[in-house]
């Protein structure tokens, strides 16, 4: 397991490096085998990498998109990852439409996770008793230190069996289907990406506090992943130590 922190100076540059080294894995992955397979996250930071990727040289015919979680609603919306991701890489790079492995919110979030873990289990064909193993997986990082759909309090954060499943987050009113903390641990590489101030406090306690996943669930991940690399900037990074 190896665990490294990059200090950028802004979100910019933030993303852009973690753009980079996405690369650098896809390509690293693409010289031992056919495809490369990638997870990434929504939200509002990955927009920047998104945008920092589009732009480098990828063999996008060899790599295959999934999505790390989703919101329990229809592609076009705004809410959507799969659309943030639409706008700002997909709609931009000449990846084929079938490496694009949406999750279908539309279905309802049960029998999209249902539908999801069939693709991940089709895609990835596991040896038995294995998960499906990504080459990448971004993670972002929430206010109160949530990763995927993974949120305070929420029971499957201790599963790691499971595949993709839904999840009902109270404190947004909404359902959303989520990769599970075994498919998450299983990746070869996990690249977080966490900018701006108000990741600073989240950063702490994941990075410092005592582990407690259930109340910071990304320590879940990034305690026990195999090679992960952290992308902050100083303003994100501000209360953490040294080193
Ligand atoms: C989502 C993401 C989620 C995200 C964090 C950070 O669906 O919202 O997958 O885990 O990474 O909420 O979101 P921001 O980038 O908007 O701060």
């Amino acid at each position: 397991m190896s665990f490294q922190r990059h200090v950028a100076a802004g979100p910019w540059e933030a993303a852009a490096a973690c753009a980079a080294q996405t690369v650098e894995l896809i390509n690293r992955a693409l010289t031992g085998q056919a495809t490369a397979a990638l997870a990434v996250s929504g939200g509002t930071t990955p927009a920047l990498m998104f945008d920092a990727l589009v732009t480098l040289p990828v063999e996008w015919g060899r790599v295959h998109i999934f999505w790390v979680d989703e919101r329990n609603v229809s592609p076009g919306d705004p809410q959507s990852n799969y659309t943030l991701t639409d706008q700002h890489l997909l709609s931009r790079c000449r990846i084929p439409r079938a490496n694009v492995h949406r999750i279908q919110a539309e279905l309802g979030a049960q029998a999209a996770a249902r539908k999801y873990a069939a693709e991940l289990q089709e895609f990835f064909r596991p040896a038995p008793g294995a998960l499906p193993q990504f080459d990448i997986v971004h993670l972002g990082l929430g206010p109160d230190a949530h990763t995927a759909s993974l949120f305070p309090g929420e029971a499957l954060i201790e599963d790691r069996s499971g595949l993709a499943a839904a999840v009902y987050v109270e404190k947004l009113q909404q359902w959303r289907i989520t990769l599970l903390p075994g498919v998450l641990l299983a990746a070869r590489h996990t690249l977080l990406l966490a900018t701006g101030a108000e990741k600073a406090e989240p950063l702490y306690h994941v990075m410092h506090d005592g582990y407690d996943p259930l109340r910071y669930p990304a320590q879940a991940i990034l305690h026990h992943a195999r090679d992960v690399d952290c992308f902050l900037d100083t303003a994100s990074s501000a209360r953490l130590g040294g080193g």
